[in-house]
């Protein structure tokens, strides 16, 4: 399967080491095998290779332009020309999260889609403001479209509520949805300063490339528009959203809320009428108070299950990468059973 990838932060490296250290557990899934062909960076330049570029090469570059000469290779190519002029199967999506516009990853997304690419994403942004448009351009390229990486890293929230739950009627969820949020939360429980626990969460690679979509909650009301979208066809905006983040909070606060047998949570809620995240004084008896550091956990309120919860990891490399594989193998086996 020949790829591109756009963006080679945590999220990119983490699929490129999955790649490179599963290569032989990965050939023995029905043989498949990524070709990394082209690898976009915002500000690291570009590399295309039709012929694929050696992916333990691009893990070990501190700069895509010390990657050697090779016949083929084409360094100054831009995104766009990339997507459009190779003939790679997929395009992935792992730039940072542009919350206001989704671009311009979604141009990207659109483009592939138009020019015959399956698309995946971990990036929250052109799902959560575009997708009807990226569902319908993909519609009539007869391409799938796939983001199990936007919402809880690779454990699997949307691939539960859009394929197993299929048949049940979702008609909310809830959870704690953003890993930085609750990471800082549980390290200032252990005594730790807000700002020495998001600098730990940055530096982590939890964090957003700007944390204040993090802390003041966007990230996780994207992740809430996504699943309400997704799921239950409710079209939400973040302006139709109650949004407050957990920059308020002070250590007064967790310790207050501690002296009264309480944890403070950020819980994103979404439902058919409509969605908010609040930070929220829950018990600690509460079965997302046990919920602690990057992990998530999501329940969904369906009609003939009740309540269905799902609880793991929420952000990092390897764990959203492998949401990414997870998608990749989805559309690979799709293709392969044809
Ligand atoms: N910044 C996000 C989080 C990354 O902390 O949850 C995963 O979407």
């Amino acid at each position: 399967m020949k790829l591109i990838l756009i963006g080679l932060g945590t999220v990119g490296r983490g699929l490129l080491r999955i790649f490179h250290d599963k290569r032989a557990e990965l050939e023995s899934l029905d043989g498949f095998r990524p070709i990394v062909i082209g690898v976009v960076t915002r500000t690291r330049g570009t590399l295309y290779h039709p012929d694929g570029l050696e992916i333990e090469r691009l893990l070990s570059l501190e700069r895509l332009g010390d990657y050697p000469d090779t016949p083929g290779l084409e360094r100054g190519w831009d995104a766009e020309r990339i997507v459009r002029a190779s003939d790679a199967d997929a395009l992935v999506e792992a730039s940072p999260s542009n919350f206001q516009t989704g671009q311009p990853a979604l141009g990207l997304c659109l483009a592939a889609l138009a020019t015959g690419k399956h698309v995946v994403l971990a990036n929250k942004g052109p799902v959560a403001v575009a997708y009807d448009e990226l569902r319908e351009q993909a519609k009539q390229a007869g391409r799938l479209l796939r983001f199990e990486g936007t919402v809880m890293a690779g454990t699997p929230s949307l691939r539960l509520g859009m394929q197993a739950l299929l048949g049940c009627r979702i008609e909310s969820a809830r959870g704690i949805l953003n890993g930085t949020t609750n990471y800082i939360l549980t390290q200032m429980e252990s005594g730790m300063s807000y700002d020495d626990a998001l600098a730990q969460a940055q530096a982590l690679g939890y964090a957003e490339s700007d944390p204040s979509a993090d802390v003041d909650g966007w990230d996780a009301a994207a992740k809430a528009i996504i699943v309400a979208r997704a799921l239950f066809g409710k079209h939400l905006t973040f302006d139709a959203m109650q949004v407050k983040g957990i920059s308020a909070i002070t250590p007064e606060d967790i310790a207050f809320a501690r002296a009264s047998g309480e944890r403070w949570k950020l819980i994103a809620e979404v439902s058919r009428d409509g969605g908010s995240v609040p930070p929220v004084r829950i018990s600690v008896s509460h079965p997302l108070a046990g919920v602690s550091g990057t992990t998530n956990a999501i329940t969904y309120a369906t009609d003939l299950l009740g309540d269905v919860t799902l609880i793991g990891a929420g952000a990092g490399g390897a764990q959203t990468g492998f949401a990414l594989l997870s998608d990749l193998l989805e559309i690979y086996t799709d293709s392969t059973s044809r």
